[in-house]
Order: C-alpha cells, then structure tokens, then sequence
C-alpha cells in the first residue's frame, strides 16, 4: 500500500484538501448580486493550476506529521491555502492592467472585458476579503506573516518598472526582484502553515526557505518559458518580456556572454536543489516525499 500510496503525484495528494477550494473563495468573496460579485468570481473557475494552495495544503500536512500531529487539517492551514490563492489571484487581476493583457487563463482578462477602473477594484475586494479571512484566523504572527507578502508583491512590480541600477547589480536585482514577486508568496505561506502546528523557529524557516527557493525556481523556468514557448501552449501570451522590454535571466545571462536560456535553467536547477536540501530536514511523509517531487517537476515543465 505504501509504495502504491508513494507513486501518487503532487496534485492527486493534494486534492482531497483541495476540493472545496474555489467554492470556499467565492464565499468569501460574498456581495450580493452584483457586477461586483461576477467580476471577482471570473477567475475563480477551477482554470487556474492552483500551484500555491496545493503546495500549502502538502506543507501543511508535511509539518503536522513532522510534528506528530496526524489527523485533518487545521482550519487555520486550510485557509491559508485559501488566502494564498486569493492574493495571487488579486495580484494578477492588477498585472494584466499594469500589463496591458488581454489573455489570462485561457480567457479574455478582467480589464478587457469590463475595463480597467473595474479590474483595479475588483482586485483591490478580492485582496480586503482575503485579509478578513486571514484575521479571523486569529494569530497574530500569522496575520503579520501575510501582510508582508502584500508588501513584497507591490515592491516586486516596483522593481520591475525599472531603476538605474548599474550592469553588476542588475542581476542582484532580478533575483531580489523575482524572490518579492513570485516567491514572498509561497515561502511565507509555507510559514504561517507551520507557525500554526510547531512553535520551533527552525521548523519555520525549513517551511519558508523551501518555498522561497523553490518559488525562485519556479520563476527562473517561467522567465525561460517566455522565450521558448508559445501562447497556445502557455494560455497567455509569450515573449511578452522583451516586449515590455523586461530583461529577465535567459537576457542578463546573454548579456555576460553565456547561454541565457541554459544558464538560467542552471541556476534554476541550483534553486531546487536547495528546496529539496530544506525539506528533507523534516521527518519523512508522503506530503514531504511528494514536495520534493514537486520541487523535480518544476525543472521539467514545459508549459
Ligand atoms: C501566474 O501564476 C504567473 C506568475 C505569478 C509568474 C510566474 C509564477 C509561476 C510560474 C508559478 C509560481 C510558483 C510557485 C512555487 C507556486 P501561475 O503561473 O501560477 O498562474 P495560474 O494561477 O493562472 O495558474
Ligand atoms: C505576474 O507577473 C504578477 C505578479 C506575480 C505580481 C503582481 C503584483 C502586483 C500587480 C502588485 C499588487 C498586488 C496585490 C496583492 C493587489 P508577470 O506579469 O511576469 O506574469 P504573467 O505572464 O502571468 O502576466
Ligand atoms: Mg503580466
Ligand atoms: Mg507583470
């Protein structure tokens, strides 16, 4: 049964914890009957790849059994699941307007269709009903934890917009820039699931450092994928970088002369290697196995 149970990928480990997902977000995001309320519950489809609150939930889990804590969820570790997918969510529905884009999800995006005034704002209700949510969970350090995130992504999409910043530092940069982008939000999910099971700081920052290298990881691929893949395999737009005249890894790279795309594959290698190095330091599960296969698969994709 255990080896059986072992061959289960990420996603199939995850959904049970996952089901009600996206039922639970459009409570949350409760008004009645109103423009409002369509505009917030168009993304909230089941089309999104819901990567963030899958790797929360098998966190979750990873951390209780570490510490002897079997059984269900937490109530507070599901909604942080919740939580994490409602500020990615919110935080794309104001990137198509900073970006001008017309396609997300497969679907015509929320500032095409109802324009960018309503998008601003829609995203703005789906970030307040998350930090609700993220209150009534009721700790503290939780909530501090999550604000930070916020904070991270506004600074990250900052940093994109561009500086001065000198040839060395540009690489520095875009590192800095893609940890607050893209992977503030995972690591510091990741945390909070484990502050609300194990009070260790050491189990805490197993938790983020995993998150954080591997959300890096995730980004390095994806700034690949923009140059090499199309939008039919994508479902948004490709080499949409360069248009906007953005130079991720696959050009900073060319820029010293090396391969861009395969020095970047590199260093995202390099990054996954350091999640699954963290991750194994807690006690083995089958949520801990299948992060770790996660982390391997993220190397792999090709959409
Ligand atoms: C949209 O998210 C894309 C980004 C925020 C930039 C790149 C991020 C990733 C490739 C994945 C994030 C990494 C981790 C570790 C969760 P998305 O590609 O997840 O899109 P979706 O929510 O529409 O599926
Ligand atoms: C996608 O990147 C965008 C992000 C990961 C973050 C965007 C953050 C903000 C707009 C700040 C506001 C935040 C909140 C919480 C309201 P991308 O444009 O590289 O990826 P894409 O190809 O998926 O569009
Ligand atoms: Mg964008
Ligand atoms: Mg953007």
């Amino acid at each position: 049964i255990h080896s059986d149970a072992k061959l289960k990928d990420p996603f199939t480990l995850a959904q049970k914890d996952l089901n009600h997902l996206y039922d639970d977000i459009k409570k949350e995001l409760f008004v009645s009957k109103s423009e409002l309320k369509s505009i917030c519950d168009y993304y909230f489809d089941g089309k999104g790849k819901a990567f963030r609150p899958m790797i929360v939930v098998l966190m979750a889990r990873a951390c209780n059994s570490h510490s002897n804590r079997d059984g269900d969820l937490l109530p507070g570790q599901r909604s942080i699941a919740m939580i994490s997918e409602m500020i990615h969510t919110a935080s794309l529905v104001h990137d198509d307007v900073i970006d001008g884009s017309d396609k997300r999800r497969g679907k015509t995006t929320i500032n095409e269709v109802w324009g960018e005034r309503k998008a601003i704002l829609a995203g703005d209700f789906i970030l307040s009903a998350a930090s609700m949510a993220l209150a009534r969970i009721g700790n503290n350090t939780v909530v501090s934890v999550l604000s930070q995130v916020t904070e991270d992504l506004v600074r990250g999409e900052f940093m994109q917009l561009g500086s001065k910043e000198n040839e060395k530092e540009r690489f520095k940069h875009y590192l800095d820039k893609t940890f607050k982008k893209t992977a503030s939000l995972i690591a510091n999910s990741c945390k909070a699931v484990s502050i609300l099971v194990n009070s260790d700081p050491e189990v805490h920052e197993i938790a983020f450092q995993y998150g954080r290298n591997v959300g890096i990881a995730f980004q390095l691929v994806d700034d690949v994928l923009d140059f090499t893949a199309c939008a039919s395999q994508l479902g948004k737009p490709s080499a949409t970088d360069l248009k906007l005249g953005l130079a991720t890894g696959p050009v900073l790279f060319a820029c010293q002369q090396s391969e861009g795309v395969d020095q970047t594959n590199y260093l995202a290698q390099h990054y996954c290697q350091e999640a699954i190095r963290q991750i194994s330091l807690l006690r083995p599960s089958l949520e801990r196995d299948a992060l770790i296969r996660l982390t391997q698969m993220v190397l792999t994709r090709d959409k």
